[in-house]
């Protein structure tokens, strides 16, 4: 039964850079975060008015968005924003996960997906900020190389993309619930064939 839900998750779940037609869809997951999620996600409340203009500005800035989608919803995300004119400027990233899938990897899979995105653009270092309070952000930068610092009540780190980082390594929930599905699928092939051959039929499925 398990397998069964974890199966039909993964069939209508995946992990992609949004189009700039389906950019609303970052909008939209932007506000179902709940208040604690805004908080920690922009540093401070934010009503539903200014996610709209942040989301809207993120389809006219260049920002590339990757989407875990589920059902056709974006359930999480990763922004990769490009760096402004002043000197010096680092391309910015941000990451939000709905509570409803958190602490099942999603984050670290939009990380990984995202430093590539990063390295195919030709973008050496990135920028984060979160909350000095935000222990699950913290622990997903520094899991990815982050050097935080805190000042003014905010952690702000840089990594470094141009090197292989460890964080990149590892598997997910999504990678290992897929594994149990084909293990699942290799055992029901198995299973077959044992009461095929007890009751006598040669055949093999
Ligand atoms: C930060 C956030 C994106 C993490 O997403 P997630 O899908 O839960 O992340 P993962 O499951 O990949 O976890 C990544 C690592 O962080 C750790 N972690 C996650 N939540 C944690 C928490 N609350 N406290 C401590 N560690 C935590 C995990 O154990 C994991 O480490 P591991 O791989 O070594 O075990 C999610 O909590 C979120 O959207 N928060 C609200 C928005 C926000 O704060 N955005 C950051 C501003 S840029």
């Amino acid at each position: 039964m398990y397998l069964t839900v974890i199966a039909a998750a993964l069939a209508n779940s995946s992990v992609r850079t949004l189009s700039q037609l389906e950019l609303p869809l970052l909008r939209d997951h932007l506000l179902r975060l709940d208040r604690n999620s805004r908080r920690d996600r922009f540093q401070g409340f934010m009503d539903d008015s200014f996610i709209e203009r942040y989301a809207e500005k993120c389809t006219d800035d260049g920002t590339i968005v990757i989407g875990y989608f589920e059902n056709g919803l974006v359930r999480g995300a990763a922004e990769l924003h490009p760096p402004d004119s002043s000197p010096g400027s680092l391309p910015e990233i941000a990451f939000s996960v709905e509570s409803s899938v958190r602490r099942r990897g999603l984050g670290s899979i939009l990380f990984r997906k995202l430093i590539a995105e990063a390295r195919a653009k030709g973008y050496q270092s990135l920028r984060i900020t979160t909350g000095a309070q935000n222990d699950a952000m913290r622990a997903l930068a520094r899991k990815f190389g982050a050097q935080l610092t805190f000042r003014h009540g905010e952690s702000t780190g840089t990594i470094d993309v141009s090197q292989p980082i460890a964080g990149e390594l590892g598997t997910s929930w999504v990678e290992n619930a897929a594994s149990a599905t084909r293990a699942m699928a290799g055992l029901n092939r198995a299973y077959w064939r044992l009461l095929l051959r007890i009751y006598g039929f040669g055949r093999t499925i």
